[in-house]
């Protein structure tokens, strides 16, 4: 029998991992998302996808972590309406004043964490089939974000990493995104019922990074407010070495998720060397 897929922004870096179920006859493909004229959009369609409009962003007036909230309770209350849904994969990240008796806040991981307890509050049918998904920091960040590149020092034929935080606190890095996102969703939606209600965490392990410091302040004053949410999700960083502690976790023995397969860190960054 043929199951349906679908994607909520399934031509991002991470639902972009929906490609692999294009590759799995017994799956059908839709995707969501706003633009489907673009040429990411047609080259799903090409390869056999169904390609939907829709727009979760119903109430643009709001501020912006609340619209991200409100926006991905409309995505789980529409799944949850569905008769037919089997799976629900949630895509979050950690609850940071919880993990840290309040002494760290990011917004942009806080909204998501929320999301996760309204859903079980909420919409405890859909909870029952809900996986969550966690991905640490893409390495492309590097490549699209002007507060995370490396700068070339002039003259040493070297570069640097400005980052606010002490060089021994880890980043946990998710990998190459065109591979990890398809191979853990695959791995979820392969291993249910077990990993309903578990959380499957993307993160790499990797090696302290050379670098120079700076303080929170001071990386604020130069990159704004990028720089601030980067500097929150540092200071996470170094007070929660471990961002799995706490939530039900299924890893990657469990979900058979083969080390081979995914690549390490260095792998990753060699992929995006090219583009920087
Ligand atoms: N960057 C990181 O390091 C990192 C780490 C962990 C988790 N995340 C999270 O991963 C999630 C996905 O990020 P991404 O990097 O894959 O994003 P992305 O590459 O910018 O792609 C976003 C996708 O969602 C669609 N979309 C955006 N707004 C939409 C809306 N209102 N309604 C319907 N579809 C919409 C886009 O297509 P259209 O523009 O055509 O609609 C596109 O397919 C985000 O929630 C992010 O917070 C990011």
């Amino acid at each position: 029998m043929t199951k349906t897929i679908v994607v909520m922004g399934g031509t991002g870096q991470q639902g972009g991992g929906v490609n692999v179920m294009l590759q799995t006859p017994s799956w059908k493909v839709s995707v969501i998302k706003r633009n489907t004229s673009s040429s990411k959009a047609k080259g799903l369609v090409s390869k056999g996808a169904e390609v939907v409009k829709a727009d979760s962003d119903d109430e643009p007036s709001m501020k912006k972590a609340f619209e991200e909230e409100q926006q991905a309770m409309t995505i789980a209350r529409a799944a949850s309406m569905t008769a037919a849904l089997e799976h629900f994969i949630w895509s979050t990240l950690p609850n940071t004043p919880k993990m840290t008796n309040g002494k760290a806040q990011v917004p942009h991981f806080d909204y998501k964490a929320k999301v996760d307890e309204r859903i079980r509050k909420e919409l405890p049918e859909l909870a029952k089939k809900t996986s969550y998904l966690m991905f640490g920091e893409y390495p492309l960040n590097c490549v699209f974000y002007d507060f995370m590149k490396p700068f070339e020092v002039p003259g040493s034929g070297k570069h640097v990493f400005i980052y606010s935080t002490p060089s021994a606190v880890k980043i946990p890095w998710s990998g190459n995104m065109s591979v990890s996102g398809r191979i853990w969703v695959r791995q979820l939606l392969s291993h249910a019922p077990k990993s309903f209600g578990k959380y499957a965490v993307v993160v790499l392990s990797g090696k302290d990074a050379v670098y120079v410091q700076c303080s929170y302040e001071e990386y604020e004053r130069v990159w704004g407010m990028g720089g601030r949410e980067l500097g929150n999700q540092l200071k996470f960083g170094g007070l929660v070495e471990d961002c799995t502690v706490g939530y039900d976790v299924m890893g990657m023995d469990e979900l058979e998720i083969k080390k081979e397969e995914v690549g390490g860190v260095r792998e990753s960054f060699e992929g995006v060397r090219g583009m920087l």
